[in-house]
């Protein structure tokens, strides 16, 4: 089918805005949603396939209602994207649990809060895509970044294992790890840095914060050009289950594969060595 309806989460800014604008330009129906619908709007422009809905994917009730006002518009749904996503920086002692709470309600649970109520429908249609965006701090631990990697390895975790229950009914998954893409994730509206200061941390948390402020600005990533890719890959019949975005989204992954080659050879024989006798 060329003309599919898609669904965003976090659509009024950064990646999520660019992966409405296009699939608008490739001729698809998109409900772009956000926590501010008045903005998402704004950023987008009016269009006779444009369906702008209010969406704080913390929130089951707006869910539900998202959900209900695409198919009232569009009669279907062909491609769920998780893309709303906050950065909880900071070493974990010195995060809250108010903000480990906060990072996963958003970047976790808010993925499970939004599929939830859209499975039904593609479980009766037999079809449907669901794109969740993770990150490399999905596929491996970097410090300053506890909260954020518990959500993205949760996410990457639930959607490898989701594909195995909904396979069968024709719905498809695909976990998205970007590298770093030049969006407004390190700015204050995205990015919260831990609230508790512990004297063993300062020098490493001076440095940490003045990396990733200096980072706002200089990520090599093109999130425009992220967002036509995944069109191209929804466009497939078959989606992969994972797409690296990007060479430094590449040499992650292949560190970790390396990674976990070495964990195995290290204690291959103890490993192997725990069956009942
Ligand atoms: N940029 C990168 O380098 C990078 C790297 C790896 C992964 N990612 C992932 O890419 C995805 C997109 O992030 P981005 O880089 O485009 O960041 P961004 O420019 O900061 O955009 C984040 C978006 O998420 C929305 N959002 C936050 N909390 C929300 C909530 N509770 N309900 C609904 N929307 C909410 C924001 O909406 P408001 O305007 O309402 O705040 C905004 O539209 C995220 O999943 C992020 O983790 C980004």
């Amino acid at each position: 089918m060329s003309n599919k309806v898609w669904f965003i989460t976090g659509a009024g800014r950064g990646l999520g805005l660019d992966i409405a604008k296009a699939a608008l330009a490739a001729g698809h129906k998109v409900v772009a949603t956000g926590r501010n619908p008045d903005k998402v709007a704004n950023a987008l422009g009016a269009s006779d396939d444009l369906l702008v809905v209010k969406l704080d994917v913390t929130k089951a009730a707006d869910a539900d209602a998202a959900a209900q006002a695409t198919l009232e518009r569009f009669g279907r749904i062909d491609v769920l994207v998780n893309n709303a996503a906050s950065f909880y920086a900071g070493y974990f002692e010195e995060l809250s649990p108010k903000q480990m709470q906060l990072q996963l309600s958003t970047s976790l649970d808010g993925p499970m809060i939004v599929t939830r109520a859209f499975l039904p429908v593609m479980r009766k249609q037999r079809s449907g895509q669901i794109v969740s965006i993770s990150s490399t701090a999905g596929l491996m631990g970097f410090e300053f970044c506890t909260a954020y990697s518990a959500s993205k390895f949760g996410l990457d975790g639930w959607m490898e294992a989701l594909q195995t229950e909904v396979g069968p009914f024709g719905v498809q998954t695909m976990i998205v790890n970007p590298g770093f893409f030049r969006t407004e994730l390190l700015t204050e509206e995205s990015t919260s840095y831990a609230e508790i200061a512990i004297e063993d941390y300062h020098e490493r948390r001076t440095a940490q914060i003045a990396f990733w402020k200096s980072q706002h600005g200089k990520q090599g990533g093109d999130p425009a050009k992220l967002a036509r890719a995944l069109i191209t890959l929804a466009e497939q019949d078959e989606l992969p289950r994972r797409f690296l975005a990007g060479s430094d989204a590449i040499q992650v992954a292949e560190q970790k594969i390396a990674l976990l080659q070495q964990q195995i050879e290290a204690y291959r024989e103890l490993s192997s060595s725990l069956a009942i006798d």
